[in-house]
């Protein structure tokens, strides 16, 4: 998906557990300004996914909940975590009429569920998650690299994983 050059990782997470444990490894190496973005069909764990790097963060999950039509939502965390979807939206200008420029980039850690939808608007070194349905239960994440910032986080959520 998308036209990165960059670097790929990808991780089967056979069930709800597993996906959690990488989106918890992933949670604790974001900084402020990191762009996370989340593509996969319906149903894939794109907002499960966010749920569980808040969740890691300290925040309450059950709080955690799909911003199909609020569109973005922030939560306390540290580093603050903003939750976008890009999925009702029609083009990158809607996109960034919410306001999304100072969002990016910034103070924040931004996890945009479609985020290809709007790829052309965001910060080049973002990192790219695709989601793949395999079973009922397992799931395919393949981690995409677009830039050296990302390719850190990606080289640092592979790493902690391997010493699982
Ligand atoms: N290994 C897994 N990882 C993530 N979710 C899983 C897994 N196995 C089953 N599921 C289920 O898949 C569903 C994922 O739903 P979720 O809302 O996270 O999808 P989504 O990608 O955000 O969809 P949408 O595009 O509608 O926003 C949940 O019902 C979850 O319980
Ligand atoms: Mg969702």
């Amino acid at each position: 998906m998308g036209t990165s050059n960059g670097q790929s990782w990808d991780v089967i997470c056979s069930d709800l557990e597993a996906t959690r444990l990488v989106a918890g490894l992933l949670a604790v190496v974001l900084k402020p300004g990191d762009v996370i973005g989340l593509d996969g069909e319906l149903g894939a764990g794109k907002t499960h996914f966010v749920q569980a790097v808040a969740a890691q963060l300290g925040f309450d999950p059950a709080q955690v909940t799909s911003p199909t039509f609020t569109l973005i939502q922030e939560y306390a965390t540290a580093p603050p975590i903003c939750h976008l979807d890009a999925y009702r939206l029609h083009d990158s200008d809607e996109f960034l009429e919410l306001g999304v420029d100072e969002l990016l980039g910034g103070d924040v850690v931004c996890l945009i569920e479609w985020a290809s939808r709007v790829a052309d608007v965001l910060p080049k070194d973002y990192l790219q998650l695709n989601f793949e349905t395999l079973s009922e239960s397992s799931r395919r994440i393949s981690f995409v690299s677009n830039g050296p910032r990302s390719q850190k986080l990606l080289d640092n959520v592979r790493a902690a994983y391997s010493r699982q």
